[in-house]
């Protein structure tokens, strides 16, 4: 790289020989995209490989071009991973980067590479590269997040709590039960991303600018030697649209949504007001002022972050909802918060994976939870009417003992049974059986139901699912 394009801003940009005048250094910075987009680079050079070859295949360029263009992109990939590789604002992105570095390393040969070829397909091709990893490296996170809630669900498949509607004490589930929720949410996560992968894996190189290229190319050879499923069907769709980066931050930012309903019950579980679970010191602060706090720090911060996430999915709509066909600069916007959805994304499960793995449960204190607020109501009243009332009826009577066991101060299932026949001459000596946690429990014996062998087989599925 010459010492003169590093003092004068875009003194020899790759599209200046039409410009009076080169433009100003603010300019510039404006409108480079290198600070965030070399992050692109590794798959930037693999796609110019493939293109390359191509290239020679179809005899657009020589052979010996070809081994120029792959020794130099030896040498790029070294500078690259040592850090070494020089990066510079002149060159604006990091297309124009590697391929001026090609240039010097491989002289004519470089600049051959960009024949049949223009940004718009490349940077589109280098985004859609990158986010296939990126979605793999989601899924396998996921994985893990998904093992470590089967292993604590399984743990827990008989230990009751208190299931919750809008957070009133409504009836007794298992906490194990609770936990397979979660998998649920996460296995449809991972369902949606495997379906925008399928989107997103399509080539793009080929459209170049928008209208295709009047050189012989083989597409489908580019497109199998980067492992996409097929090309690109229409060239200005190709440049222009973003909708698979879009369709990504949807899915991402449903991801962080389960993270945050999860983040926001650790929060009130690890609260002294439940008690219900501790979390490894490794994932909790303390107070600078207050000795005795620790705080859910990482659930409250993936809580946070989800607001990020669910932003950055605006950002790419509000992007894309004006652009007319085909490429325009907007797009390069689109780089910054992807990345930042993908990073926040891999942090944030990855630390849910282990930090789920670690949680502790005081089974005594959900226990003695679903105890209090009549959580086997629902149950009287189901065994009324299997003894022939009317279900309204039974809704009645029942409703009516729960006033009367809160006037007394105790739970439902701890009147006696003269009492409860008051309320109802239907109430047998067999009625404890249904009043008890465990008789509840086991009643919900059906696909999707809460008895815990119900649990243990959802949790046995899915750890088979998951191999
Ligand atoms: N840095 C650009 C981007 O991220 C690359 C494409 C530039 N194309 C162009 N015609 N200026 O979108």
């Amino acid at each position: 790289m010459s010492k003169n394009t590093q003092k004068k801003p875009n003194s020899r940009a790759a599209w200046s020989g039409r410009f009076a005048e080169p433009v100003s250094e603010r300019v510039q910075r404006y409108t480079a995209s290198v600070t965030f987009d070399k992050r692109l680079a590794e798959h930037d050079v693999r796609g110019s490989l493939a293109h390359a070859r191509m290239l020679a295949v179809c005899k657009v360029i020589s052979k010996t071009d070809l081994a120029a263009i792959e020794a130099g992109m030896r040498t790029i990939l070294a500078e690259l991973r040592s850090g070494k590789f020089k990066w510079s604002l002149a060159s604006e992105d990091v297309h124009l980067n590697i391929e001026r570095r090609l240039t010097a390393l491989a002289g004519d040969a470089g600049k051959r590479l960009h024949t049949a070829r223009s940004r718009n397909d490349q940077v589109a091709t280098d985004v859609r590269l990158w986010l296939r990893d990126a979605i793999d490296a989601i899924d396998a996170q996921l994985v893990a997040l998904h093992k470590s809630l089967i292993d604590l669900a399984e743990r827990h498949a008989g230990t009751v709590m208190p299931g919750f509607t809008h957070l009133q004490v409504a009836q007794p589930v298992t906490f194990g039960h609770h936990l397979m929720a979660y998998f649920e949410m996460f296995a449809r996560d991972r369902e949606r991303l495997a379906d925008c992968r399928k989107r997103v894996n399509r080539l793009p190189l080929g459209a170049a600018a928008l209208a295709g290229t009047s050189y012989p190319i083989d597409r489908d050879l580019v497109a199998k030697e980067l492992g996409f499923d097929g090309v690109c069907a229409n060239s200005l769709d190709a440049v222009s649209d973003r909708d698979f980066a879009i369709e990504f931050c949807a899915a991402a930012a449903l991801v962080m949504t389960h993270i945050s309903r999860l983040s926001e019950e650790l929060v009130l579980w690890m609260s002294p007001r439940y008690g219900f679970i501790r979390l490894p010191d490794r994932f909790c602060t303390g107070s600078s002022i207050m000795p005795q706090k620790k705080n859910p720090d990482v659930p409250e911060l993936a809580r946070g972050k989800t607001g990020r996430v669910a932003g950055h999915l605006m950002a790419l709509l509000m992007l894309m909802k004006a652009q007319p066909l085909a490429y325009n600069k907007d797009n390069q916007e689109d780089k910054e918060p992807l990345f930042d959805t993908v990073d926040t994304l891999v942090d944030t499960l990855a630390i849910f994976a282990e930090m789920v793995a670690g949680i502790e449960v005081d089974t005594a204190a959900m226990r003695a939870a679903a105890l209090e607020g009549h959580a086997t109501a629902t149950d009287l009243a189901d065994y009324l009417v299997k003894k022939g009332l009317p279900f309204r009826d039974a809704h009645e009577a029942v409703a009516r003992a729960v006033r009367a066991a809160d006037k007394r101060g105790c739970d439902l299932a701890a009147l006696g049974l003269a009492e409860l026949q008051q309320f109802s001459p239907l109430v047998g000596a067999d009625v404890f059986e249904v009043l008890t946690l465990e008789g509840s429990l086991a009643s919900r014996d059906h696909a999707g139901g809460t008895a815990p062998k119900r649990v243990r087989a959802a949790a046995k599925r899915a750890r088979k699912a998951l191999k």
